[in-house]
C-alpha cells in the first residue's frame, strides 16, 4: 500500500494523511450512520471532539445532517478545525441534481462549505455528478471531492473523463474484506482510502484473534482492528454513540502492532461483506 505523509499536527494523538490535493485529513473520524438526528448524534460528536477527533463522516441519506451541523456549531472546537464529510445520495445522482443536493445538504448542515463531498454509490449519472462536484470545488463550496464504493471500471471513467483526480474513495474495508483490487488501483493513482464499517458493524467481537492479540498490548479487540487499519495507511470512521467506546476507539495512536500480528490479521481475509457489494446492489 502507499506510504502517505503522516503528521501529528491535529492533536498530540491524531494523525493526518496528506491527500493528492495537498490537504490533510485526520486519519480517524467519527461515523454517524444510524446515530439519529437529535441529541444522540450531538452527544456522540461532542464526546468525539472532546476525545480529540477532528473528523466527522455523515451523508444526506443518514438523515442527520441537521444534528451534525448543530453539534459542530455548539462544540468548543472551531468549524475550521473539523473535517466534515458528506455524500450525495444515489437518487440525486440519477436525477442529475447533484448541485441542488449539495445546496440542500449545506443548508441542513448550516455551513457554507464541506471539507469533502463524495458520490455515495456508482449509479447511473455518476459522470455528470462528478462534473458537478468539480464545479462545486471551483466555487469553494467543498475543499475536496471524492467517491464512495467506486470499483476500478467506474474509477477509470472518472480519471479518464474528469479534470480532477478524486482525493478519496470510501469503501468497505476490515479484516474480513480488504478489496485489494480497488485499493491497489487507488494506490496507483494516489487516491486515499477511507474504510467504512472498519469494525465490521460490530461483528469483530466474534473473532477471537483480536482479543488474543490485544492482550499482548493491553488493548481491546476494537483497538486492535482499528490499529491494523491505521498501519495499512487507511482512514477510518468507526461509528459509536457510546461515550466510553468513542474514547476507546481513539486510543490507538500509542502502540504499534508487530509485523507478525499484522500478518495474522491479514490472513483473516475472506471477502465477506457486512454491507452492500458495489458490484451487486439495487438501490
Ligand atoms: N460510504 C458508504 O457506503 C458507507 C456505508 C456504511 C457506513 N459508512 C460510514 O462508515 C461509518 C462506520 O461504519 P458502520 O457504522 O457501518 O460500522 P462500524 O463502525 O464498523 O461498527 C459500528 C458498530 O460497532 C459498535 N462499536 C463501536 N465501537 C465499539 C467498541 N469499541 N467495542 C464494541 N462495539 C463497538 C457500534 O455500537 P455503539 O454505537 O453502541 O458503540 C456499532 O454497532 C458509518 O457510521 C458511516 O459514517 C459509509
Amino acid at each position: 500500500m502507499k506510504n502517505p505523509t503522516s503528521h501529528n499536527d491535529v492533536t498530540s494523538c491524531m494523525k493526518t494523511i496528506k491527500l493528492n490535493n495537498g490537504l490533510k485529513i485526520p486519519q480517524l473520524g467519527l461515523g454517524v450512520w444510524q446515530s439519529g438526528n437529535g441529541q444522540e448524534a450531538i452527544d456522540a460528536i461532542h464526546w468525539a471532539l472532546a476525545a480529540g477527533y477532528r473528523h466527522i463522516d455523515t451523508a444526506s441519506i443518514y438523515k442527520n445532517e441537521e444534528a451534525v451541523g448543530e453539534a459542530i456549531r455548539t462544540a468548543d472546537v472551531p468549524r475550521e478545525d473539523i473535517w466534515l464529510t458528506t455524500k450525495i445520495w444515489n437518487d440525486d445522482i440519477r436525477a442529475g441534481r447533484t448541485t441542488e443536493a449539495l445546496e440542500e445538504a449545506l443548508a441542513r448542515l448550516g455551513t457554507d462549505y464541506v471539507d469533502l463531498l463524495l458520490l455515495h454509490w456508482p449509479v447511473d449519472g455518476y459522470m455528470a455528478a462528478w462534473m458537478a462536484l468539480e464545479q462545486a470545488l471551483a466555487a469553494g463550496k467543498v475543499r475536496a471531492i471524492g467517491l464512495s464504493n467506486f470499483m476500478e471500471e467506474h474509477l477509470t471513467d472518472i480519471i479518464e473523463q474528469g479534470e480532477i483526480l478524486p482525493a478519496v474513495n470510501q469503501i468497505e474495508f476490515h479484516p474480513y474484506l480488504v478489496q485489494a483490487d480497488a485499493i491497489s488501483y487507488c494506490d496507483m493513482h494516489n487516491i486515499a482510502i477511507t474504510a467504512w464499517s472498519p469494525l465490521m458493524q460490530g461483528n469483530f467481537l466474534k473473532e477471537p484473534l483480536f482479543a488474543e492479540i490485544g492482550a499482548a498490548y493491553g488493548k481491546t479487540p476494537a483497538q486492535v482492528v482499528l490499529r491494523w487499519c491505521l498501519q495499512n495507511d487507511i482512514i477510518i470512521i468507526p461509528k459509536s454513540t457510546n461515550q466510553g467506546r468513542i474514547k476507546e476507539n481513539s486510543e490507538i495512536f500509542d502502540f504499534e502492532l508487530s509485523e507478525d500480528h499484522m500478518i495474522a490479521i491479514d490472513e483473516l481475509e475472506k471477502g465477506e461483506h457486512f454491507g452492500p457489494d458495489p458490484n451487486d446492489f439495487d438501490f
